[in-house]
């Protein structure tokens, strides 16, 4: 689909009436929907952003595990800086002040361009924005993306739980976030463009790109920590690994230890986001379960199968 070709969703008069009934309005820029606050802050990423070889950026869809892989980033690249995790300033600044977003914290239209030469490399950066919305500068250096995607269908539910914590999402109900979903009309959306974008550059590029999955996460953080640091040409040494580096990675950016940080439970990223405390529900697989029928279940995978048919890529 292109998302240019739809309407953005509007608010009804009957949705100003129950103003906590309704979803977030998107605006189609680019074949993507989006928050239209932030497309001036794209326009700017995309005029402004100059790539390095050595950057690292972070890309996912929203709620696909983005906090998750920003922690495991941080700790594997500054493992020999902090070598006691206890003291790494995941300790003391979130995930998401750590490796900051270009589109919603650095080129924000209200501080300016902002000046990134400073950041000692390697430069940690992340976005959801989808591959081709990417700044040239990026696509031409040797920068590294680690790319994770999820089940769209436990983004979906995580995606409803988290703006649903915002009063003037409270209501939304859910039926009509999986519907506008089902139409790709979600943030950064549709999600098959998005997954395809970076699966395909990352089939041709896979030095560029490294795909992860958030089930397999789960299953085996450990292997998942080693292709890490291997793609980001820092792999572990035999000693690190036998005295527990890894394992250690993956016990402090387990959902329960960083869901427990102080600095996490507390706080915003920016006034229109949720509170940080948000981005920790229940870190499982498989909870669209809970919300879907079976039919819808098999309705969506039916739209997904079609979107992503000859790609390779399944769900
Ligand atoms: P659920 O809502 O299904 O629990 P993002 O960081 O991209 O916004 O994704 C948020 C989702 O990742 C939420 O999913 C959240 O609970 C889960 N999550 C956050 N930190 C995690 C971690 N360390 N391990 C596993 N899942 C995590």
């Amino acid at each position: 689909m292109e998302a240019g070709h739809g309407h953005p969703s509007s608010v009804s008069e009957e949705e100003h009436d129950h103003p906590k009934n309704h979803g977030p309005i998107f605006t189609p820029f680019q074949g993507f929907w989006f928050l239209p606050q932030l497309v001036p802050n794209i326009i700017s990423f995309q005029k402004h952003f100059q790539a390095l070889d050595d950057d690292i950026i972070v890309a996912s869809m929203a709620k696909a595990g983005t906090t998750w892989l920003k922690a495991l980033v941080f700790a594997v690249v500054n493992r020999t800086r902090y070598t006691l995790l206890s003291e790494s300033p995941l300790n003391t600044a979130t995930p998401h002040q750590l490796v900051p977003y270009f589109e919603m914290t650095l080129f924000n239209e209200d501080h300016g361009i902002p000046d990134l030469a400073t950041i000692p490399s390697p430069r940690l950066f992340s976005t959801h924005l989808p591959y081709s919305v990417l700044a040239q500068s990026i696509k031409q250096s040797n920068a590294r993306i680690v790319y994770v995607t999820r089940n769209p269908l436990d983004v979906i539910v995580s995606f409803w739980h988290f703006l649903r914590s915002k009063p003037e999402h409270a209501n939304w109900p859910f039926e009509e976030c999986f519907e506008s979903c089902c139409r790709g009309e979600e943030y950064c959306g549709p999600f098959w463009d998005h997954v395809l974008g970076y699966w395909k550059e990352g089939l041709e590029k896979p030095n560029k790109i490294l795909f992860l999955r958030y089930e397999d996460m789960k299953r085996d953080p450990t292997l998942q920590i080693k292709r890490i640091a291997e793609f980001l040409g820092l792999p572990f040494s035999m000693e690190e690994e036998r005295d527990g580096v890894i394992k250690e990675i993956a016990r402090f950016c387990s959902f329960s230890n960083l869901k427990n940080l102080e600095v996490n439970k507390t706080g915003r990223l920016l006034p229109f986001t949720p509170d940080n405390k948000h981005l920790f529900r229940k870190g499982e697989v498989s909870d669209h379960v809970n919300y879907l029928t079976p039919s819808a279940i098999e309705r969506y995978g039916k739209i997904l199968e079609e979107k992503l048919s000859g790609s390779g890529l399944a769900f």
